[in-house]
């Protein structure tokens, strides 16, 4: 994956156990310590490394590591200077869910190599929908829900999210089912 997301798995750690906490992850992962580049496009092995490394050093379930992930990637590529991308996803969680296959198009002009993951809203009532989710990679099932949790709570929406279906040989997709607690807040 490009180095943008190992970058942002290392601030994460960075943030949680410093430079140290970082220096024992990639002793652990057999990785070089010295920084990712953004614009460059790393083999997924190094990403699926360092989520096992992290969690072997924080002592957490891989799916926990990537989930925390997904939730910290929201607010660190709005600071990362993808701010203005985000917030013209959409004013609340299912509009910017409908409209994320196009923000990752757009992603796509600066990020050539991008294996996009592709979402589907269905909507299943006024306060209730599911987001189905492909992807050409395995596992990161848990980093999605992490980045709904995440984007709930940049738009202030309490929801529930539980996976229910699990991509498998039949199943080439992973469906969550998201209930909005406020139907006030859409
Ligand atoms: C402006 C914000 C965002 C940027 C710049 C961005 C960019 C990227 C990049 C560069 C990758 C690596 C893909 C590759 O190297 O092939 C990626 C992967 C991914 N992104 Fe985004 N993304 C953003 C927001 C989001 C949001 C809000 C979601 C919410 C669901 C999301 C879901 C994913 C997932 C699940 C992957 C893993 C790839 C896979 O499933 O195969 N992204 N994104």
């Amino acid at each position: 994956m490009y180095g943008l997301v190992n970058r942002a798995i290392e601030q994460l750690v960075v943030s949680l156990k410093g430079e140290n906490g970082w220096r024992g992850v990639c002793a652990h992962a057999n990785i070089p310590s010295d920084g990712f580049v953004s614009m460059q496009a790393y083999d997924d092995d190094i990403t699926y490394r360092l989520v096992g490394a992290v969690s072997a050093r924080l002592g957490l379930a891989p799916e926990m590591v990537l989930e925390a992930f997904g939730e910290y990637w929201i607010t660190y590529t709005a600071a990362e200077g993808y701010g203005s991308l985000m917030d013209a996803g959409g004013k609340h969680l299912r509009e910017f869910l409908d409209n994320l296959n196009d923000m990752h198009g757009r992603v796509e002009t600066v990020f050539p190599q991008l294996r996009m993951p592709q979402f589907r809203v269905q909507e299943l009532s006024a306060s209730e929908f599911h987001l189905h989710y492909t992807s050409t990679r395995e596992g990161l099932a848990p980093m999605v829900l992490g980045l709904v949790k995440g984007l709930a709570k940049r738009f202030d929406q309490p929801i529930e999210i539980t996976q229910t279906v699990f991509k498998a040989h039949v199943q080439d997709e992973d469906v969550f089912l998201v209930r909005l607690l406020d139907e006030s807040k859409e």
